[in-house]
């Protein structure tokens, strides 16, 4: 079957992991997949989740299946979560909640369901964005344009262009957008400009797709909600997709979710009977454990306590890294300003550097970024940051 068939190129950023896996350099650094590491190179296991765990271990007694759309009391703690507890979402109840492996999964399934009732639609996306995003929406059957967003040039939003080409897009289009934490930028419209978005999305009639992958890593849980209150407040029908890799470094449990926000209860009723459908066609019903984490940490005040603390404490150890970055580089006498470094939000740097340079890093220092110049910088730490700066300013020199 495979004789004649080429090999699929590695994926941009898991290809890289794997490549650095095997690297047998002692000093190598992994700034690739935007994975949390401690200040010791550790993922760790938040409190809460073991906690959480620990819960679960007594009082769950069935493994037995889970409604297609997952365990209902999930779904109103994640929508909780992404649209506050008073929303008028939630008071009109017209989203529907589907719980998904992962935020991957909230995107396809998001993608299948658009295809079903769009099926002439373009899938719009930023310049740059995540580099599974074409994938994902290519492999659901759309084709796919691009908007302006970043500016490399002064490092910050092309916020005109955005808008200009925003008012170009045809009604029925989807138009993928990160809520808070854009990756690979770091570069987030605020929220006077989300309003400004959102009013096109109304006015224009196209599809918005919140990608919320990072929902608090940005300024904080309730601040990151603010592009989704802004298309909230229209009334439109849009799309939500979160993840919990991140915020509750759940990574290898595949917890996310895919919320379909309608205009109203009634229509609410029919997306969910289609987002149904499609799931039970793509994987039939969701894994439990990440999501049951998930809700039994939001159902419980002082479990979420804790979570927010810990998510708190990560978020402080990614700006301390990204000030260590910018200062380290400056003290090598490096010419380049990369202040703008600790005005990006996220997980990510979108450091500047080169695809040359990131070669550089790569074949002579074993230091692995991403293609376009994309840093994790939550792969920083009080041990390998001098190494990686000396890195950078050797392959600048
Ligand atoms: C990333 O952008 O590094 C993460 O979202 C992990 C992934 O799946 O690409």
């Amino acid at each position: 079957m495979w004789k004649s068939v080429a090999a699929a190129p590695a994926d941009s950023i898991l290809g890289l992991t794997e490549a650095f896996r095997n690297d047998g350099n002692p000093s190598k650094v992994n700034l690739g997949v935007g994975v949390y590491m401690d200040d010791t190179g550790t993922t760790p296991i938040l409190n809460c989740v073991k906690d959480a765990e620990r819960i679960m271990l007594g009082v769950e007694n069935s493994k037995s299946y889970l409604p297609i759309s997952g365990d209902p009391e999930y779904g109103r703690q994640v929508q909780r979560l992404i649209f506050g507890a008073g929303s008028e979402v939630i008071s009109s109840d017209r989203a529907a909640t589907a719980h998904s492996p992962g935020g991957t999964g909230a995107l396809r399934i998001g993608g299948e369901l658009i295809k079903r009732f769009r099926p002439q639609a373009t899938t719009w996306v930023s310049s740059p964005t995540w580099a599974n995003h074409q994938g994902i929406f290519t492999a659901a059957g759309f084709p796919i344009k691009q908007y302006p967003y970043y500016n490399s040039e002064t490092k910050g939003l092309r916020f005109d262009e955005l808008l200009s080409a925003l008012r170009s897009i045809p009604a029925g289009d989807v138009v993928l957008l990160h809520a808070c934490c854009h990756n690979p930028s770091g570069v987030d419209p605020d929220g006077n400009q989300w309003r400004e978005i959102a009013a096109i999305a109304e006015s224009q009639g196209w599809l918005p797709f919140l990608d919320f992958a990072y929902q608090g890593l940005g300024a904080g849980i309730e601040e990151d909600r603010r592009a989704v209150t802004e298309f909230a407040a229209r009334g439109v029908d849009f799309f939500v997709a979160s993840s919990f890799s991140k915020n509750f470094g759940l990574y290898n449990e595949r917890a996310g979710a895919i919320t379909v926000i309608s205009p109203n209860s009634r229509e609410k009723d029919v997306a969910l009977s289609h987002l149904k459908s499609t799931v039970r066609v793509c994987y039939s019903n969701p894994p439990a454990h990440g999501g049951l984490i998930v809700k039994t940490i939001l159902s419980e005040p002082t479990l979420e306590a804790t979570w927010r603390q810990e998510l708190a404490a990560m978020c402080g150890r990614i700006v301390e890294m990204r000030r260590a970055l910018v200062d380290g580089l400056a003290a090598r006498g490096i010419s380049q300003d990369f202040s703008y470094i600790t005005r990006q939000r996220g997980m990510f740097s979108f450091s500047g550097l080169t695809d040359e340079t990131v070669a550089w890093l790569r074949e002579n220092r074993a230091v692995y970024v991403v293609g376009g110049g994309r840093i994790n910088v939550a792969g920083l730490t009080s041990a390998n940051i001098d190494y990686v700066c000396d890195s950078i300013a050797e392959a600048l020199a």
